[in-house]
């Protein structure tokens, strides 16, 4: 992300001749302007002069230190981590007025006290000298989901239910694995809705979509960190917090977990792997009791405003629910509200930006 972040922003700075970008980190080497008369950092060259850099590593707080002595008005943290310490410290950047940017979901999904620190340090009518932040892409990627939710709220609407499909990666799976039309995803011919009661191109085995998914780069390194639901958790933590929901956290409310029990304990992805078609039959049953109902399965969360109830996990969808007829892996957030009734406002597409994917 912070590479693309950098080639996007490598396209933008002939608009802003006034933005200065004056210093580049990644957890082992730091770029930096030792002279802030000097010229900012070269982004056609950055990758090649951060690695060959001689200066010391800077962390977060002397980071902190860095922008704080940095000429010009308005200055900006963009944080493309996952690091909770650096998450730890938004609270100091805003307090001096810098601004952050981040898709790191770690400060948002936090414990509520870090969050709420976070608020009471940003820009405000009672706090304007405050820096700014910004994080829409910490839930939904590149998709309007928190700006949507918030314009909602500001406009006066009220939130009654927000449900959705919160990872490219289980939309992958579940997608493939239990395609809502039998054809969805071009690898089984000759069949039609007429038939969906029958499996046709032989049956999909959940471990071998895993696989799939692994050996196209739409899972971590160890599909267990998305299996385990908490990535969706937390987005969902993000999101209830923002519609008024005090939610303490990701144990706070049901995640359903799609690792077996017994290989949490395994010591490597690659165990794991092996490993994890000997549990097929239960995904299967899973599979065929949605399909009893007429329904597919999805791996989904959502808030319920009225019953403060939150929750991750899996659910049968009518196979003409938007939810069961999502592609690829793309995510999809229904927002009920007071004015739009019985026809959900829904923001759905690609659940990653496809040039990540394909320079990745
Ligand atoms: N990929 C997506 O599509 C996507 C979508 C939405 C949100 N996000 C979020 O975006 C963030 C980045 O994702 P990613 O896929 O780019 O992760 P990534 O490939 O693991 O990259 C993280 C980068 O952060 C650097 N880093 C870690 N700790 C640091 C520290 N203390 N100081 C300075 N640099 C540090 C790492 O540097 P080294 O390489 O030197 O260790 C690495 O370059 C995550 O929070 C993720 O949840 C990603």
């Amino acid at each position: 992300v912070g590479k693309h972040f950098l080639a996007q922003l490598s396209s933008l700075l002939p608009q802003y001749p006034q933005l200065t970008v004056s210093l580049i980190s990644r957890s082992t080497k730091s770029l930096y302007m030792s002279n802030f008369n000097d010229p900012g950092l070269n982004l056609s060259t950055w990758e090649q002069d951060l690695s060959k850099s001689p200066q010391p590593v800077l962390d977060i707080h002397q980071t902190l230190a860095h922008l704080s002595s940095a000429p010009g008005q308005k200055k900006i943290l963009v944080d493309n981590t996952s690091s909770p310490e650096i998450a730890s410290t938004y609270p100091l950047f805003l307090k001096k007025g810098i601004s952050i940017i981040t898709p790191n979901k770690k400060a948002f999904s936090g414990p509520l006290s870090s969050w709420q620190a976070i608020l009471s340090s940003a820009h405000s009518p009672q706090n304007p000298s405050g820096g700014h932040i910004y994080h829409e892409s910490s839930v939904g990627a590149g998709l309007p989901i928190i700006s949507t939710l918030q314009d909602l709220m500001a406009t006066g609407d009220t939130i009654q239910r927000i449900q959705g499909v919160f990872s490219g990666t289980m939309s992958f799976l579940f997608n493939n694995f239990a395609p809502a039309s039998s054809s969805s995803d071009g690898s089984s011919i000759n069949d039609n809705d007429h038939h969906h009661h029958h499996q046709s191109g032989g049956p999909k085995k959940w471990s071998a979509e895993v696989q799939k998914a692994r050996d196209r780069g739409f899972t971590e390194p160890d599909p267990r960190e998305d299996l385990n639901g908490v990535d969706v958790a937390r987005k969902l933590v993000i999101l209830a917090r923002i519609a008024g929901l005090g939610v303490e956290g990701v144990d706070a409310f049901p995640v359903e977990s799609l690792v077996p029990q017994e290989l949490r304990v395994c010591e490597s992805a690659e165990e794991f792997m092996a490993r994890l078609p000997e549990f097929d039959g239960r995904m299967e049953d899973v599979k065929s009791a949605a399909e009893r109902e007429g329904k597919v399965v999805r791996f989904v969360g959502s808030i319920e405003m009225a019953s403060k109830d939150v929750r991750v996990g899996l659910e049968g969808f009518e196979k003409g629910h938007a939810i069961a007829g999502l592609k690829g892996s793309d995510n999809i957030v229904s927002f009920y509200t007071e004015r739009y009734g019985e026809n959900p406002l829904v923001v759905q597409g690609a659940g990653y930006v496809s040039s990540l994917l394909l320079a990745s």
